[in-house]
């Protein structure tokens, strides 16, 4: 690597092999961003090729109007007459004296033939939605590959969210059809699936439920409605040929926290996202023939979705999934896997990174020179987390990309470009050729350099960007277009520019808080709280932690003032109320009883003095308070 100005850039031979190392190429892509895509969506296989490239009706827009392909046609036919015995997808269990398996393209092809053609025999169609709540086990891979295939319209529902959340988002999808498994290993434990998948069942409009044999435990069983996955395949053929889809109908949807307490079904289509997918991949993880592809993150998040799944399979790269957790059952797992499996390209979230820096002596017991490129996504990582990284996991010989996105916009948008740079801690980099990002004042005026203000998106916007949410235009049109009219998106991310023009992300200015990378929003939780009998209000604000980023504490005044002896056991059905409504993920740090929450006069609750309770900054003019001693008492119950 080349040092220079605080910055680093590739060593020559990196950039000379890399897959994008054209600096020209930015400036030819502002120019004309929709024929710039357009020339990298001629690289997919197209049934039928569009009419129109980018169509905008604020606040909606469409790419490769009158197009149509099969994103799975792409995937694996596109792959078959060169990588037909490459291996497509390398699993390692969690189990350490279980075998990894891995799947070659060719088998990929088979066994996503069979599940679609099984998944047809349940009656599934184009258009329908299927619900998948699976584990990270290669049957999610080969899931969501069958309902692209047969085009019906996936929704991964993550496999540690709880029955209810499950249920609500079956819900709103009114998918007929389930895909789970009957369990999963996690931290040395068997997680009992299936149990979890039959109780979000009721109230939904499943009729038929799919069921991997992953664990080979005893399952409860509804004859007619349940199904062994092996079962169902053997009597499957595998030729399935793809439906031919149109550019712009949906591919999947998938599930985010918002600032209210509903979660928000984003949709995705099948053009536009073919073609971020495919490009971000190629030149942010510049996939090469012989390259091993971790990205950590579970299918159940975006990150999963497009760099775990579809994004190495529309390369014809080698991606890895594992099972477990990182750390266990020692925190050198993943070094272990990364030496085991050769990884080249290693994609991780910082709070990850902070968590292995904790246990350096582990890391330098392995060999993990096969690495040559490392990433980081989720939330923004701090430079001592940055240099540990550099330093300990890439030698100070692997470039870091950090990147920027959203579940809303498929793909990465900005990040430095490996056989380019600069690669600059604290700064996630520039805008992805033919991405127009722009940072503006609370007026909507560009803000000068180095200025904090409000990430937006320029139209045409970016192929991948969601285009709607589920059955809710109106919510659509609140979050996304109207902070700045209907012709910007708006991030919700804080950021400024450097004199480089390289962006440096300040993090969410909505409710929203990002834990260990995971999106959760305060009122999402808030709502789940205030479900509790014996809970009258409550407040959520995200407090800074030294691996997580960030981690939720609550607020909650109790509707009876409940006698001491018994606040821990109401303490304590409060936190099962959370783990029955979102799920182990959204636990806080700390929960408060307290008597009452700091409110204006008009009665709104003022979370920004909660937050500030653990932060050095000054609390702040109190006088407007309706009840500023309560302020003070708080004060004494966090101390304490
Ligand atoms: C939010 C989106 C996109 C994949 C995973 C997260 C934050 C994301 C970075 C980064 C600083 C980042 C933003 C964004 N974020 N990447 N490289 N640096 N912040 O997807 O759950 O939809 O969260 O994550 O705040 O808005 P998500």
């Amino acid at each position: 690597m080349i040092k220079k100005e605080g910055a680093y850039y590739p060593a020559n031979e990196f950039r000379k092999a890399a897959q994008f190392n054209d600096e020209s190429v930015y400036n030819t892509a502002q120019k004309d961003p929709v024929k710039f895509w357009e020339k990298l969506a001629r690289q997919l296989f197209w049934r039928k090729t569009w009419t129109k490239a980018f169509v905008h009706r604020p606040p909606y827009f469409q790419w490769f109007v009158g197009g149509k392909l099969n994103i799975t046609e792409n995937c694996l036919e596109r792959n078959l007459p060169r990588n037909k015995d490459k291996v497509a997808l390398i699993w390692e269990p969690e189990l350490l004296d279980e075998k990894p398996r891995h799947l070659t393209y060719g088998e990929l092809f088979w066994e996503v033939g069979r599940c679609a053609n099984a998944l047809k025999s349940l009656g599934v169609k184009k258009g329908d939605r299927v619900g998948i709540y699976l584990p990270m086990i290669p049957e999610v891979m080969i899931s969501m590959l069958a309902c692209a295939r047969i085009g019906a319209i996936h929704s991964v529902v993550f496999s540690a969210f709880s029955p209810q959340a499950l249920k609500v988002r079956l819900q709103d999808t009114r998918a007929k059809v389930l895909i789970t498994a009957d369990g999963y290993y996690r931290r040395g434990q068997v997680i009992s699936l299936k149990a979890a998948a039959d109780e979000a069942l009721a109230d939904t409009q499943i009729k038929k439920v799919v069921v991997v044999k992953r664990v080979g435990q005893e399952v409860a069983w509804r004859k007619g409605r349940d199904f062994w996955w092996p079962d169902l395949l053997a009597k499957a053929k595998a030729q399935c040929s793809p439906v031919a889809m149109d550019s712009e109908d949906p591919l999947f949807i998938l599930y985010t926290s918002g600032s209210t307490g509903k979660p928000k079904g984003c949709v995705h289509t099948n053009g536009g996202y073919a073609v971020q997918s495919l490009w971000t991949g190629k030149w942010i993880f510049d996939f090469g023939d012989k390259d091993v592809f971790w990205c950590t993150a579970d299918v159940g998040w975006v990150t999963g979705h497009t760099y775990g799944i579809y994004s190495p399979l529309l390369n014809g790269a080698t991606s890895l999934m594992f099972e477990g957790a990182p750390d266990f059952p020692e925190p050198d797992r993943w070094c272990q896997i990364i030496e085991k499996h050769r990884v080249t390209i290693f994609y991780t979230a910082p709070t990850a990174i902070r968590m292995f820096a904790r246990y350096e002596h582990f890391v330098k017991k392995h060999d993990l020179t096969s690495l040559r490129l490392l990433g980081s996504v989720g939330e923004p990582i701090d430079e001592a987390a940055w240099y540990w990284y550099f330093k300990n996991v890439g030698h100070e010989k692997c470039p870091i990309v950090d990147t920027w996105w959203q579940t809303e916009t498929g793909g990465i948008l900005i990040t430095s470009l490996p056989g380019l740079g600069p690669f600059k801690p604290g700064f996630t980099g520039r805008p992805f050729p033919g991405v127009k990002t722009d940072i503006l004042d609370d007026q909507g005026k560009p803000c000068p350099i180095d200025k904090k203000g409000n990430l937006v998106i320029r139209s045409p916007f970016s192929p991948g960007l969601l285009r709607n949410i589920y059955k809710n235009p109106k919510k659509y049109l609140e979050t996304y277009w109207t902070r700045y009219g209907q012709k910007i998106y708006f991030t919700s991310d804080g950021a400024l520019r450097d004199k480089h023009g390289l962006i440096r992300i300040i993090g969410r200015v909505d409710d929203v808080i990002k834990v260990a990378g995971h999106r959760i929003s305060t009122g999402e939780l808030e709502n789940a709280v205030n479900k509790h009998p014996l809970v009258s209000e409550c407040a959520v604000v995200g407090i800074p932690d030294k691996i997580k980023g960030e981690v939720p504490v609550i607020f909650a005044v109790s509707a009876e003032a409940p006698a001491k002896a018994d606040l821990p056991a109401l303490k304590q059905t409060i936190i099962d109320q959370i783990k029955k409504e979102i799920g182990p993920i959204a636990l806080p740090k700390e929960l408060y009883l307290v008597e009452d929450l700091p409110k204006t006069r008009s009665g709104k609750i003022m979370r920004r003095i909660l937050k500030r309770l653990f932060t050095d900054e000054d609390l702040g003019d109190l006088s407007t308070l309706s009840n500023p001693e309560i302020v003070e008492k708080i004060k004494k119950i966090i101390v304490r």
